[in-house]
């Protein structure tokens, strides 16, 4: 190919120097070694048979792989039950009495779920949807808040060979429905109400909007916060007659490694939502494989937190079937992190002694907003591993994640996965790898991941490019849920010749070979010819130290193509008035320049107080391009909360105005 389309690749800009090895202590108690790398290379069959042997097949495989690109099967003729390796299986080991869910309501209110707990409630929900006509290869549709109930119903499902589509709680009527229909779902299961902040709000008159007119045949409800309900006869359940009352037996039947998991559906850049399809055996192998080594995790000894939402893949890998089928101790919570104080993560890190956090970047900066002084008032010396996800994080955030919360004393795991990868593809292993702020590292042992150019051949160390896996890995996604063509189309047309995965991430390495996120490659933007993430600007205003937050768009420039446009959010310390003066704005600007060079100095800072999110927690650059280049807002209807670009708007108004 041209030389112009190869420059045309991402250009790297900044440059890390620190880097924190585990501590020698840590090192040599860790579950994975260095050596694990080199193994899993030289035969990664073999590896992961190695892997898949942590769970109970009651058949075993034939073959671990079968790979017809893009189609891949794993454990080929294996047979198991997911439930019951995330269940009874703890119970008939012996550890019936182990509390597998620590579960904190947000008005205060707790929960203790031992594994034998666990089986019973499982078996119950699974002879109550039985009841209800839910059968193998069914649709279950699943909103409900985080509550231990959305754990039950999910392993009933899966004991059932029934597959689950869990919608987030605070997706709109509209939302459910399109899912609803587009799985073809049986039965609904949803509570009266959910706690948002302190107060009940209503969740089954949503439901039942979403429903009408659909194939529900049943909705199953869950009471949680007591409020009235609208309620059709012999179509609505309570759960406490349906479930409580149930037998606590229940045997489960054996499925293919390849039965159907799970559908979940993620939203895409546009269009129609699509229906990932993960299936049994190989999902439950690497998310049960990456949850032990990728945080250390130590049965019965490791109380383990991840603050995910059920809603969410991580809450589904990393919240249900990865930990429950390692045994985990977890703490779920209901809530948000600021009600009714904003310490109250640092509280329930200090009540349960929790040694694995699991959370977002975008929390952890609002967290530095909020200020150092919070978790600083609480005990957090039980923690041991820190773990993020979701989005690139820039290093100043990671360095105050690493020193405010984890004391200088814990690794951090930077994890690079997706709702198609199913679980963690790119992280350190925490008592191998020297990790560098702001960087995933590099593949796990057994995932093969590569940078590339727009011809699909690898760049070399310093260069940036795209993101492809190039091997196939067990907890692939299987399919896009009634529609190959999307599938083959979305993640394999793009390096076709090749057979590469493409995951949409632009990503570098560095000089060391260590991979960097660079964010989405639909978000990158062409600064005189230059490409230049958005993750990279972002992170050197985040460096600032009166800078929490930081959101930056290409917007039309007549001269340079696009111009940098930065939104910013300031710390809770920065005194908002002096901060955001003309002096200060040019100090930022500055400061980029002076960080990653004067190309990615921005053409104008706007000072916010709140960005536009999705519900996930990840910034929506769309909106932020419409401001900048002055038009309409698009549509803001995965907005978590869309006044906030009303907000921005005007204050674009007023600062093009002075
Ligand atoms: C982004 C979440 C940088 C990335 C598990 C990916 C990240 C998308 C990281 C998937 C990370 C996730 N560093 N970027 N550690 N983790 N991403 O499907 O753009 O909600 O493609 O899955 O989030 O988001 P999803």
């Amino acid at each position: 190919m041209a030389e112009s389309e190869k420059s045309s690749a991402l250009s790297a800009l900044s440059t890390e120097s620190r880097a924190f090895p585990p501590s020698e202590e840590f090192a040599s108690q860790a579950n994975a070694t260095a050596d694990w790398y080199d193994r899993a290379d030289s035969d990664r069959e073999g590896f992961w048979a190695e892997q898949a042997d942590r769970l109970h097949w009651t058949k075993k495989w034939d073959t671990v792989l079968d790979w017809e690109p893009p189609f891949a099967k794993w454990f080929v003729g294996g047979e198991l039950n997911v439930a019951y390796n995330c269940a009874d299986r703890h119970v008939e080991a012996g550890n019936g009495d182990r509390v597998a869910i620590h579960w904190e309501g947000e008005p205060g209110d707790s929960r203790t779920i031992t594994y034998a707990d666990l089986q019973r409630e499982v078996s119950k929900t699974a002879n109550a949807l039985t009841e209800l006509g839910v059968g193998k290869g069914d649709r279950v549709a699943i909103q409900l808040p985080m509550i231990p109930e959305a754990v039950f119903s999910m392993l009933a499902c899966a004991r059932l060979g029934a597959l689950h589509s869990v919608v987030f709680g605070g997706f709109s009527p509209g939302a459910l429905k399109a899912r609803i229909e587009d799985a073809e779902a049986k039965v609904l299961i949803t509570s009266d109400g959910q706690y948002r902040r302190g107060k009940p709000a209503p969740m089954k008159e949503n439901t039942d909007e979403a429903v009408e007119g659909t194939s529900i045949e049943k909705v199953l409800v869950v009471k949680r916060t007591e409020t009235d309900v609208p309620w059709t006869e012999g179509r609505d359940v309570w759960w406490h007659d349906a479930v409580d009352g149930a037998s606590d037996q229940h045997t489960p039947e054996s499925f293919d490694s390849e039965h159907p998991l799970f559908i979940l559906y993620t939203s895409g850049t546009t269009g129609k939502p699509k229906g990932i399809l993960h299936t049994s055996g190989g999902y439950l192998t690497q998310s049960a494989y990456t949850h032990n080594v990728v945080f250390d995790h130590k049965p019965g000894e490791s109380v383990y937190w991840c603050t995910a939402d059920i809603g969410w893949v991580t809450g589904h890998t990393y919240i249900v079937y990865g930990p429950l089928a390692n045994g985990a101790t977890q703490v779920i919570y209901e809530g948000t992190p600021n009600t009714p104080h904003e310490g109250r993560h640092w509280e329930i890190v200090d009540k349960y002694k929790v040694s694995i956090y699991y959370t977002a970047p975008t929390l952890i900066r609002t967290f530095m907003k909020w200020g150092e002084d919070i978790p600083a008032k609480y005990d957090l010396s039980s923690l041991k591993v820190l773990g993020t996800v979701g989005e690139p994080i820039n290093p100043e955030a990671w360095m105050w994640f690493r020193e405010k919360i984890g004391k200088d004393n814990c690794p951090i795991v930077d994890t690079w996965w997706q709702t198609e990868t199913g679980s963690q593809m790119i992280a350190p292993l925490p008592g191998v790898t020297a990790t560098k702020p702001g960087s995933a590292m590099r593949a796990l042992p057994g995932i093969s991941a590569t940078v590339v150019d727009d011809t699909g051949t690898p760049v070399g160390n310093g260069e940036g490019g795209y993101l492809v896996l190039d091997k196939p890995w067990p907890s692939m996604l299987r399919g896009i849920w009634g529609d190959t063509e999307r599938y083959k189309d979305t993640y394999w047309s793009r390096f076709a010749e090749q057979g590469y995965y493409f995951a949409g991430d632009g990503a570098k390495y560095d000089d060391d070979g260590a991979i960097w996120l660079l964010g989405r490659v639909d978000d990158v933007m062409n600064i005189s010819g230059h490409r230049i993430s958005t993750t990279e600007v972002e992170s050197a205003l985040v460096s600032h130290p009166t800078v929490a937050e930081a959101a930056v768009v290409g917007a039309s420039d007549e001269t340079t193509g696009q111009g940098i446009v930065a939104f910013v959010i300031l710390r809770g310390s920065a005194s908002k008035d002096e901060a955001k003066g003309e002096e200060a704005i040019k100090a930022l600007r500055d400061h980029v320049s002076k960080e990653i060079g004067p190309i990615a100095k921005p053409r104008q800072i706007l000072v916010v107080e709140e960005l536009p999110k999705t519900r996930s927690g990840k910034i929506m650059r769309r909106l932020l391009r419409d401001v900048a280049e002055n038009r309409d807002v698009g549509d803001v209807s995965t907005l978590a909360d869309s006044s906030v670009m009303d907000l921005i708007s005007s204050g674009m108004s007023e600062s093009k105005e002075d």
